[in-house]
């Protein structure tokens, strides 16, 4: 399977080094030999279409800072570049989720999805932004499209809501899915002001290189309209959110909460309304899990209320469920 890579942060790298270690049973288990034959990060790109060694990746990435100095003639192609001039069966895209233009994801999961490419992401941009039409645009090419890192990070939720809970009717769901906001506001319960429990995730690195992503809401809200297509048909995207994140609870709003046996937490909530807001949840629920924790409570119709708890982040986790991706379009690809 050949593959385009774009993006090498922190997740590209733990995807390489994951099927560095992997390779063997991959295929033994899974006939799934993956072959990266191009990456690009932000300042240059590696080519090599019999596939690129994977340890010299993360060597030349960690002494050099990009993977431009690999040490081939091809280095100055973009993401863009690489997915319009080499033949590939699968494109990953893995560079920073925005969400003003979801640029330069969304064309990159345009151009390889019209280029016939099957596409892997966990850039969320693109998806809060133009989920109903790029799932339209993988149909009308007859490309697979899966995005199982967007939400949950290497917690299976979208394959949980999709799969496990086939046939069921799906009424509504809510839950905490942005971890650094849960970190923050745990902090808060447990006495630290705003200010301080903010300095501590981002000294413990958790928060997004633009911390608005977190503290206002954006990333839950992304992550809402994701769940709110793929789970319940909906044809939304982040516009139609009601969205407010956490910068206004107070240290009061947090012992209020304390009083009445609750915590507050950043809610994400799919009922008759699409909404992302700070709520008091009852310490007996289990949705209220502390640090930096994800969970999601789905009631249906007929078998309750589920709700899942995992990590919602991290290079490793988000990279395993890269892998799921990949194992996937490898067997769907098998059936035809
Ligand atoms: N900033 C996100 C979080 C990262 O804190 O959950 C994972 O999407």
């Amino acid at each position: 399977m050949r593959i385009i890579l774009c993006g090498f942060g922190v997740v590209g790298q733990s995807l390489v080094k994951l099927l560095n270690s992997r390779s063997d049973d991959l295929y033994a288990k899974y006939g799934l030999k993956p072959r990266i034959i191009a990456v690009s990060d932000s300042k240059g790109s590696a080519v090599d279409t019999a596939g690129l060694s994977l340890e010299k990746l993360i060597e030349v990435k960690k002494k050099f800072g990009t993977i431009k100095n690999y040490g081939n003639i091809k280095n100055n192609m973009s993401g863009i570049d690489l997915i319009k001039n080499i033949d590939a069966d699968v494109m990953i895209e893995t560079t920073a989720s925005n969400y003003k233009d979801a640029e330069p994801g969304m064309s990159h999961i345009i151009t390889a999805m019209k280029r016939k490419m099957h596409v892997i992401s966990v850039n969320k941009g693109p998806l809060a932004l133009a989920f109903p039409s790029l799932v339209e645009l993988a149909t009308y090419n007859q490309v697979i499209f899966k995005f199982s890192g967007t939400v949950g990070g290497g917690t299976p939720i979208l394959d949980y809501a999709k799969n496990s809970l086939r046939g069921e009717r799906i009424m509504s769901f809510s839950g905490i899915l942005n971890g650094t906001t849960n970190y923050i506001l745990t902090n808060m319960t447990n006495g630290s002001s705003f200010d301080i429990a903010l300095k501590d995730a981002k000294d413990k690195g958790y928060v997004e290189a633009d911390e608005s992503l977190d503290l206002d809401g954006l990333d839950a809200a992304a992550k809402l309209v994701i769940l709110a297509n793929w789970v319940m048909d909906m044809k939304v995207t982040l516009p139609d959110i009601d969205c407010k994140g956490i910068r206004n609870v107070t240290t009061e709003d947090i012992k209020k909460a304390i009083k009445n046996n609750c915590s507050i937490k950043l809610i994400a909530s799919c009922d008759k309304e699409l909404k992302v807001q700070p709520r008091q949840v009852s310490i007996d629920d289990p949705l209220c899990v502390n640090g930096t924790l994800n969970a999601i409570a789905f009631t249906s119709e007929h078998s309750g209320t589920q709700t899942i708890i995992g990590k919602g982040a991290g290079g490793i986790e988000t990279a395993s469920s890269i892998l799921r991706d990949l194992l996937e379009i490898r067997q769907e690809i098998a059936k035809i």
